[in-house]
């Protein structure tokens, strides 16, 4: 009986951070998308650094949240483009607040979208990343493939998880490798990991 009510609050406790984070919807998604703002901006820096973006690529941001590592990717491109998608809309809103003058200037653009079905021609990028996001999706292996399919052969892929992800290291070079990239490898630092390719 005791279990019974202590998995029960458990499920609610999970369901209440699925809703700030996960899938960030209504109220709690706009107050959890406040919160990433804080807590991730360095963890996607770094993630961003190892991407190696150069200033006239296009770099595909998948799950991009609040928005703060497409202000960072809009720092390292000049002449390039930023495209980002998103399945919440809370998270699209926040984003595209919070990136406006660059998409004003049509160095960036936030689509209302899904992983598994990406709203881009085959061979379109030469980065592509997300953060905290592959473990969240409802099919982490269709999700990779489709990343895959957009990018350009040659391009670089970033899977970066910080340690409350809920995301293990274990297995993700694999997952990389059967979704068609090569040269896998993972990088570790105090706050996360992240999981690189290429196509
Ligand atoms: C935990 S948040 C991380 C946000 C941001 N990258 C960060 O690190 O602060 C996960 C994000 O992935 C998005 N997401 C979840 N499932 C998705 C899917 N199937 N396709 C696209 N985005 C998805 C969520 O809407 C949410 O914005």
């Amino acid at each position: 009986m005791h279990n019974q009510r202590e998995q029960q609050h458990l499920g609610i406790v999970r369901g209440l951070l699925l809703r700030m984070f996960g899938q960030p919807k209504g109220i709690l998604g706009q107050l959890g998308g406040l919160i990433m703002v804080s807590m991730n901006r360095n963890f996607a820096q770094w993630v961003i650094h190892l991407l190696e973006v150069q200033p006239d690529e296009k770099v595909l941001e998948v799950g991009f949240g609040p928005g703060v590592g497409i202000q960072i990717l809009v720092a390292a491109v000049s002449t390039g483009y930023v495209a980002g998608v998103d399945n919440s809309k809370e998270m699209v809103a926040q984003a595209r607040t919070r990136n406006a003058k660059a998409i004003e200037a049509g160095l960036v653009q936030l689509q209302h979208g899904s992983v598994e079905e990406l709203p881009f021609e085959n061979d379109t990028f030469d980065k592509a990343l997300a953060i905290n996001s592959m473990q969240v999706w409802p099919d982490a292996m269709v999700g990779l493939r489709e990343i895959w399919r957009v990018m350009k052969v040659g391009g670089k892929i970033a899977l970066g998880f910080t340690r409350y992800s809920g995301q293990p290291s274990t297995g993700l070079t694999e997952m990389l490798t059967a979704g068609g990239f090569t040269e896998a490898r993972l990088v570790e630092t105090d706050q996360g990991f992240c999981a690189l390719a290429i196509k």
